[in-house]
């Protein structure tokens, strides 16, 4: 299943698809995506904005807007603030033909 082009995350930036607190958050570098559950481990509230935006600085790392928690973008590590210890929930995905999908099985 398609989630959507990779090419529509600019380099180093996220956003969560679709919208919402039931969306994957995705974070692009280069060529690679990578996805986590839209909840963050410190509060179990969003990561991304309502619009969908993600707070990533740096393109290494993603913040939580709510209490500033901030999480590795490849590893999901929690780097910072009060989630120390805990980690973001993967979800497996792929690059196929530029588009970003579930990975199956
Ligand atoms: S809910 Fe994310 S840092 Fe508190």
């Amino acid at each position: 299943m398609s989630l959507c082009r990779l090419d529509d995350i600019e380099d180093g930036k996220g956003k969560v698809v679709p919208p919402g607190p039931d969306g994957l958050l995705i974070v692009r570098r280069g060529e690679h995506a990578f996805a986590w559950r839209n909840s963050c481990p410190h509060a179990h509230l969003p990561l991304g904005l309502p619009d969908g935006r993600v707070l990533v600085h740096g393109g290494s790392q993603i913040v939580c807007p709510v209490h500033g928690a901030s999480f590795d973008v490849v590893t999901g590590t929690c780097t910072g603030g009060p989630a120390a210890g805990e980690s973001l929930t993967p979800v497996a995905v792929e690059v196929v033909a530029g588009e970003i999908r579930l990975k199956q099985g």
